[in-house]
This record gives structure tokens, C-alpha cells and sequence, in this order.
């Protein structure tokens, strides 16, 4: 289905089965360069999750630090390197049972949005659906509570 709307790459990263609604999400996470090719597709037919995003880089690796946030918003999102037009590597992406300076608090009153400059830390207490609990100010938050 998804072969008759868009091309493969030769080179890159395909992040595939990212839950409908959250690809472009993730897509700014990436933080493109005006250099960089991407593409986005949109509630694309899946077996697995009834209709689903998939976002495709060209000619880009993930660091680690973006595939944890991804795995925040995207839980169930399959990372995919691309090398020479084939899946040279396929895994799910994992949520971290904790998460230290990764994605910032929604609590505007949290001591991690004051002033003073401070790495934050959260807690993976549940994981579908996702519930993180900050280690400063204990509230917990969904996924979709995250501004990334
Ligand atoms: N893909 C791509 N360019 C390539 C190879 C693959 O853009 N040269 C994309 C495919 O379109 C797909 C994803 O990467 O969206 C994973 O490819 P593949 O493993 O071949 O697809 P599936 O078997 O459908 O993956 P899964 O089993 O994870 O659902
Ligand atoms: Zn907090």
C-alpha cells in the first residue's frame, strides 16, 4: 500500500509504525536541517495498528537521545536503517524504564523549569498506556502530555 505513495530510500532511517496523529511529532524531534530530505506519511493502512504514521530520512542515524524521545510519543514505533536500498537493521525502539535529561517537565511549577539551569529525571511507571512520573515534582503524565 504504502510502496503505490512514496519511493523507498537508498540510505537512511524509516521510523514505521509510529501510532497515526504522532508522525509529525516526531518528525520534530528530528530537528531537519533545510539540507535534509524527509517525508511523512499519514495514516497510512496497517495491520498491526489500523492506520499509522511513518516518517523516512534520507542519508540520517538516529543518536540515542532522540530515539528515547521518540520512544515517549511513539511507543510503539520500529526503527529501520537503511543501507544500500535494504533494511540493513530493524528494532522496536525501547522506552527507558527512566528517563535523566531527555524531555522536560509539564509542570510549569516543576523546580526543573526554574531559572536555574537543571537536568530533569522521570520514571517509567507504566508503559501502555505510558505514564511517567517526574522525580522532582511526582506528578505523572501520558504521552501526549509532552512538548518535545
Ligand atoms: N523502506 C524504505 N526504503 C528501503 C527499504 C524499506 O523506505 N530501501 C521502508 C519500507 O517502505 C517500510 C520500512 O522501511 O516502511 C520497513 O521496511 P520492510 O522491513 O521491508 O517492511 P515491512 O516488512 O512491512 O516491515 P515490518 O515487518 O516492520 O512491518
Ligand atoms: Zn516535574
Amino acid at each position: 500500500m504504502e510502496e503505490l505513495i512514496v519511493r523507498k530510500i537508498e540510505n537512511g532511517s524509516v521510523i514505521d509504525h509510529i501510532a497515526a496523529g504522532k508522525g509529525l511529532k516526531v518528525i520534530n524531534i528530528l530537528n531537519l536541517t533545510p539540507e535534509e530530505t524527509s517525508v511523512l506519511l499519514m495514516n497510512v493502512p496497517s495491520k498491526k495498528l489500523g492506520r499509522k504514521d511513518i516518517v523516512k530520512v534520507e542519508n540520517r542515524r538516529l543518536t540515542s537521545n532522540e530515539v528515547n524521545k521518540i520512544s515517549v510519543i511513539a511507543p510503539s514505533a520500529t526503527l529501520n536503517i537503511i543501507e544500500n536500498g535494504e533494511v540493513k537493521d530493524k528494532r522496536k525502539v525501547v522506552l527507558p524504564n527512566a528517563l535523566e535529561n531527555i524531555i522536560k517537565c509539564p509542570n510549569t511549577n516543576c523546580i526543573t523549569n526554574s531559572n536555574e539551569p537543571m537536568k530533569t529525571k522521570f520514571i517509567v511507571e507504566n508503559r501502555e498506556p505510558v505514564k511517567i512520573r517526574c522525580f522532582y515534582c511526582e506528578k505523572v503524565f501520558n504521552s501526549e502530555e509532552f512538548m518535545i
